[in-house]
């Protein structure tokens, strides 16, 4: 039981209704504390899992899928959840010699069931059992998968970008509870504001309250001006690189 699994179970044992969870008992003390604190099962090794579920949730790092695949026979109509990042599901189909193997992706905020969870490849049950957890986005293909493996990485990165901003405020002189409360709430309404607005484009909308003359443009040409969109273009960049390359399609040409 990992950290993202740990905040996933917590979400679905809040919030998926009637489910019965078995845990492994790697990562034996999340496991343990999730068991005093809801009614969950930790099993004696991986295949005790295995044999007890419908459906089967790995959260292992991808360099452990193999050790994990040897550990394991699963029946041929069970079903794999995966979140190692950057493992296709062509590799888990031959690495658990199973059909149904769908990957997902989300984020820490699973906990709270207010996670952005993408799946691939479309699973009625799979997004049925996700949906607990957040706002679902289904992916068309492999390549859209990995590109929603860089959004969630976007949704780390944010947490550094408030910290900055926090930190900016609270040495201005800001006392830090109300600066962390500014920050977040702002965050927070731009997205619901740009959900709200959908017709619009986010530039556009972006474009509407940077008006010639405002405070706001007057920040935005010197975040131009330090080129503050490259450094996240080239963030980007590299994690997808590195996710194409994990996934045997690393193709410089292909983007
Ligand atoms: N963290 C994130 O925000 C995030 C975001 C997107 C995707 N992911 C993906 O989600 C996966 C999990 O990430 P994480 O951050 O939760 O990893 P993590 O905290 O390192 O957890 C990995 C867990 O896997 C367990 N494990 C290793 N080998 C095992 C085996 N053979 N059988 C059963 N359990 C085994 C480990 O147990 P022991 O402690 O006993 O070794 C550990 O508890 C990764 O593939 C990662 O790519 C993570």
């Amino acid at each position: 039981m990992g950290d993202l699994t740990e905040k996933m179970v917590r979400g679905l044992l809040h919030d998926a209704g009637e489910i019965e969870v078995f845990l492994s008992p790697r990562g034996r003390e999340k496991a343990c504390a999730l068991s005093r604190e809801f009614s969950c099962h930790v099993m004696p090794d991986n295949q005790a899992v295995v044999d007890a579920a419908d459906i089967v949730l790995i959260g292992v790092r991808p360099k452990q899928l193999v050790e994990l695949a040897q550990q394991v026979t699963l029946r041929r109509d069970q079903k794999l959840i995966s979140l190692a990042s950057g493992v296709s599901v062509i590799e888990l189909r031959r690495l658990f010699d199973i059909q149904c193997c769908v990957r997902a992706i989300l984020s820490y905020a699973a906990e709270i069931n207010r996670a952005t969870v993408a799946i691939f490849p479309a699973d009625p049950e799979a997004q049925t059992l996700l949906r607990s957890l957040g706002n679902l986005v289904v992916l068309a293909s492999e390549t859209e998968f990995e590109l929603a493996t860089v959004s969630a990485c976007m949704n780390g990165w944010f947490y550094f970008l408030l910290h900055d901003l926090q930190h900016w405020l609270v040495e201005k002189g800001l006392p830090p509870e109300r600066a962390r409360a500014l920050v977040t709430s702002s965050m927070e309404d731009c997205a619901a504001y740009a959900r709200h607005q959908d017709s619009l484009s986010i530039r556009d909308l972006g474009q509407s309250i940077a008006t010639p003359g405002t405070f706001t443009a007057q920040g935005l040409e010197m975040l131009e001006l330090h080129q503050a969109n490259a450094a996240w273009n080239a963030a980007c960049e590299v994690v997808f690189d590195a996710l194409l390359t994990q996934s045997g399609r690393g193709d410089p040409e292909a983007h």
